[in-house]
């Protein structure tokens, strides 16, 4: 092996253009760091670019770029699930270690992806997959290594957040907000991703996996976007001493009489008191808050989207990939110092603790009730929650008699799903209610 490292990068979007800049820019920290000059020798992509160094080869041909023999390490940033899938097993094949931004890939396929890398004695590096410059992947996969998670939650959508940022801090309406996160890069090829929270869903299922040793189950998470916001909500959250986030929930239940043993994976816009650490956790930062036996609660933040953030992470698992390239046998994972299982725990231990179903979650909640200004409305929804065994913390009604109808706003201590339902369904049949029932999760993060 020549003492460089040589590596390929398939696709030149944001995240590409980023990591060939990182290396312009930091090519002697990173020679310092790894006591081995690291060169592109090619880039994978169907246009040709003329800003790109005449020494790095140019090929439209992805799938002969991820075999070549001019090539160490295959960094694969296309996106996408079908051709990013087809040129990672092809570089695995022919014996390349992968890094990979995808976690939509991952979520998807990763099961199979890492057997098949497990199978060719190759590692496929995912940092950049999550959570963008945060290296939260290490940090679960090794620095809490010796502990037992018993919940994470987390805000891993740096478009979303910097959404509802803006719209909370200066009232800009949704759709400007968005357009300005396309063009500072931040936003999925298809900002659906963002907004609905699938990008935060396929995180989450690789953060679940690493926290609890199961394998990857992209399918049960529970999904919910931000896009249902109403600033009348937040501006209640504000009122009441809650902020609305949109986070990531990874929680594992050990069941009681009244509810089911298993792992919670869910999405969705959350009330947590406005002086959590995540509430105050800005623009297109991300924030994973880990709470971990013995260690207690740890959080980690930073930039969450963005071509430097996300190629800090790229090459980070570039730099532990070097080392591996540099051991004296890169096939035996044992004396290679990067030993670490796909997802953190060994594939045959991988358990089968159940993905528990929405209405066996349990979260308190955030209602908004539209009643007439009738005697007698507050008490029938309140006792219909009483009822149902939900504990009321909090009420919020504004006088109503000059307009005849107001919200009331409802704030709930946690309380099982199915049992909230049947609440709500009972609340919207009686004959004072003139709206659907606005619900949103609360969670107080203790
Ligand atoms: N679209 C993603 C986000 C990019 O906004 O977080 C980083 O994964």
């Amino acid at each position: 092996m020549s003492n460089s490292i040589k590596l390929a990068i398939l696709g030149l979007g944001t995240v590409g253009t980023g990591v060939i800049n990182l290396i312009n820019d930091n090519l002697d920290e990173l020679k310092r760091r790894s006591g081995r000059d690291i060169i592109i020798t090619e880039v994978g992509t169907r246009r040709q670019r003329d800003d790109i160094d005449p020494n790095i080869i140019q090929n439209s041909d992805l799938m002969a770029t991820a075999a070549s023999d001019n090539v160490d390490i295959v960094i694969e940033v296309i996106g996408g699930t079908t051709l990013a899938k087809d040129v990672i097993m092809h570089a695995i094949k022919n014996g390349k270690h992968v890094v990979t931004a995808n976690k939509a890939l991952l979520a998807e396929h990763g099961n199979e992806i890492f057997a098949f890398a497990e199978q060719h004695n190759v590692h496929v590096a995912y940092e950049a997959a999550v959570a963008g410059g945060i290296p939260i992947i290490k940090v679960m996969r090794e620095a809490l290594a010796a502990n037992k998670i018993d919940w994470l939650a987390g805000i891993i959508n740096g478009t979303g957040n910097f959404i509802m940022t803006e719209m909370r801090d200066k009232g800009r309406p949704f759709a400007d907000v968005l357009a300005e996160a396309q063009e500072l890069g931040y936003a999925e090829a298809d900002p659906t991703f963002d907004v609905e929270g699938i990008d935060a869903a396929h995180k989450l299922a690789l953060l679940a996996s690493i926290a609890f040793g199961i394998p990857l189950q992209f399918d049960k998470v529970y999904c919910e976007g931000i896009t249902g916001i109403t600033l009348q909500d937040v501006n209640y959250a504000e009122e009441l001493g809650y902020r609305i986030k949109h986070l990531g929930f990874a929680v594992r239940r050990e069941g009681d009489g009244a509810s089911a043993a298993g792992i919670e994976l869910r999405v969705h816009p959350t009330l947590i008191p406005q002086d959590a650490l995540l509430a105050n956790v800005n623009g297109v930062k991300n924030a994973v808050l880990v709470n971990s036996h013995p260690l207690g609660q740890t959080l980690y933040c930073g930039d969450g989207a963005g071509a430097g953030a996300t190629a800090s992470a790229v090459m980070a698992d570039v730099m532990d990939l070097v080392r591996v390239l540099g051991s004296k046998d890169s096939n035996d994972q044992s004396t290679n110092g990067h030993h670490v299982p796909h997802l953190a725990f060994i594939p045959e231990q991988l358990s089968d603790t159940p993905i528990l179903r929405a209405e066996q979650m349990t979260t308190g909640y955030y209602l908004r009730v539209h009643a007439h200004d009738n005697p007698g409305v507050l008490a029938d929804i309140t006792r219909i929650l009483s009822d149902a065994g939900i504990n009321i913390d909090a009420i919020l009604q504004k006088p109503a008699h000059k307009v005849g109808e107001v919200p009331v706003i409802i704030l709930t201590l946690p309380v099982i799903e199915s049992q909230m339902n049947l609440a709500i369904e009972k609340i919207e049949k009686l004959n004072t209610i003139t709206d659907k029932v606005v619900r949103i999760r609360l969670d107080e993060l203790a």
